[in-house]
């Protein structure tokens, strides 16, 4: 009796201990995100320019370096800076901001431009007299909401009073001519006429090594667990969260086509990269161009065209505070490569929640979870399965089930990190997450990159 007694405080002691220590880190980033803020707020000096991304998956991040690149081989001085960071009612401290925007969702702003959309409607109008700008908005005119942020940022500018230095560019798919377009403007603005085109960056040569089918049978789309082997000088940095650009072609050794996107499954110390890749079909039976390639064209051996993207939105949290992980289907790749990296890392307050069709046909990584859970890198795995019973059932319903045991996560520190379609799933599970915690704590952990997601 007087062993469970004791054995009950520790337990106690041991969740108090864990608040108090969420409680005082949550209080040293608060300070640190002050500081931050109040230093962009120092005069940038004269002729100084501003290079702000609001960036998903990392492209628009990593144009607004390149922009930073020209402007400097110009000779002007550059800051660049995350959108969220900003503070809307202060961007008048600058004189020259160029905002590099893409637009996610159904037009709505990136995940991490969250914190300055929010407060956009805040801040009151005429505010932005003494301020030049120009906007570079990357969308996919396949959406219904072309550009739809850049365009909303283009107008909240412009009505409170800052000067386009020149038309916003909107950018469709990386299009060349839009892109080099923007660097024509670049250089009238450095004042130099001899500044290198860009280029999109080079593949490097990578090998298929493996391919293997994880849902034999499934009435989903076949599901495949895609290596690839570093070729001679290949660039195999990268690390959870990342995404592999992959260049496809028509047939084996054909016509190269459109870059397509992968989240990356493994680690660099497995040695080889990994991807889930399901594999599309149009409704007359033909292929996607990127899983068909990955899946179905490209065979064992065979040279695949890959380069890294860095999607600095989507990397773990640098400390080991739990990780509250919710996927389904192929967004499991990306939740795989962070639970790979807290294994390394020996953080295991791990908790994955995974949805998919069937247990018999659609259990991806089964017996890699299993093991995960028995030597404690997973602290628990929810794996819910629509179809096995009369009513459907997916993560959302899981997380609303464990509302409770959620709440007391996040309470200790646990960030969420959501891998997976955008279509269903990501909606569902961020209205049961509103639901759970509350709108105002939900957008508070998104502001603090508790909350983060790699969808689409
Ligand atoms: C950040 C990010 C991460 C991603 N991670 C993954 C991942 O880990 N795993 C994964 O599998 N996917 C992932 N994707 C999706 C992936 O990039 C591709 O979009 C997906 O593989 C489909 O591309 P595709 O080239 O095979 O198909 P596409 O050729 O682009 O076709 C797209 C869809 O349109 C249909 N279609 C094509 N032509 C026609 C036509 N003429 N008429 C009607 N319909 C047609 C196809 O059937 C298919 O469903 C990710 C996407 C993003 C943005
Ligand atoms: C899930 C998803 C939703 C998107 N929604 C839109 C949209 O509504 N309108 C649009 O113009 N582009 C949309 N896009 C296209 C992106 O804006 C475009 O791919 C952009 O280059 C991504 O840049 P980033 O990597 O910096 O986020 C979407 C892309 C994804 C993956």
């Amino acid at each position: 009796m007087m062993q469970r007694g004791i054995a009950a405080a520790c337990v106690v002691l041991a969740w108090l201990l864990l608040c108090a220590w969420a409680w005082r880190r949550s209080r040293r980033e608060a300070a640190a995100r002050t500081r931050a803020l109040r230093a962009l707020d120092t005069a940038p000096g004269e002729g100084a320019v501003l290079v702000a991304h609001a960036s998903q998956t990392g492209y628009a991040e990593t144009l607004a370096a390149q922009t930073a690149d020209t402007l400097r081989a110009g000779g002007l001085a550059v800051r660049t800076v995350a959108l969220g960071q900003l503070d809307p009612a202060r961007l008048a401290h600058h004189g020259r901001v160029l905002f590099v925007a893409s637009t996610y969702g159904e037009g709505d702003p990136p995940d991490a431009a969250a914190p300055f959309a929010d407060r956009m409607d805040a801040a009151t109008g005429g505010a932005l007299e003494g301020l030049q700008y120009a906007v570079l908005a990357l969308g996919d005119s396949g959406y219904a909401n072309f550009c739809g942020f850049g365009r909303q940022l283009d107008e909240w500018l412009r009505a409170r009073g800052a000067a386009p230095l020149f038309d916003r560019v909107e950018v469709d798919n990386g299009d060349a001519a839009a892109l080099r377009h923007w660097q024509h403007h670049l250089g009238l603005l450095a004042g130099r006429s001899d500044l290198p085109d860009w280029e999109a960056p080079a593949y490097d040569a990578w090998r298929l090594s493996g391919r293997v089918l994880l849902n034999p049978g499934s009435e989903g789309g076949p599901c495949y667990l895609v290596s690839l082997a570093p070729g001679d000088g290949a660039r195999a940095a990268w690390q959870a969260g990342d995404i592999a650009e992959i260049g496809p072609r028509r047939e084996r050794g054909g016509q190269r086509l459109p870059h397509r996107e992968y989240s990356i499954a493994s680690l660099p110390q497995d040695g080889c990269l990994q991807l889930l890749v399901r594999q599309m079909r149009a409704p007359d039976g033909s292929l996607g161009l990127g899983s068909g390639w990955l899946t179905e064209i490209a065979r064992i051996g065979d040279e695949i065209e890959l380069r890294v993207r860095v999607n600095r939105n989507f990397h773990a949290p640098a400390d080991g505070r739990p990780l509250i992980l919710v996927g389904n289907g192929t967004g499991l790749a990306g939740l795989r490569a962070h639970i790979k990296q807290r294994r390394a890392a020996g953080h295991r307050s791990n908790w994955l929640i995974f949805g998919e069709r069937s247990a018999a046909r659609d259990a991806f990584c089964n017996a890699e979870i299993e093991a995960w859970l028995a030597d404690g890198t997973l602290a628990r795995a929810d794996r819910v399965y629509s179809r096995d019973q009369p009513r459907r059932r997916y993560v959302q319903h899981v997380l609303a089930e464990q509302a409770a045991q959620l709440r007391q996560w996040v309470e200790a520190g646990a960030a969420i990190y959501v891998c997976g379609s955008l279509q269903g799933m990501a909606a569902g599970v961020d209205a049961a997450l509103r639901e759970i915690l509350g709108a105002e704590r939900l957008l508070a952990l998104q502001h603090e990159g508790g909350y983060r997601r790699d969808v689409y």
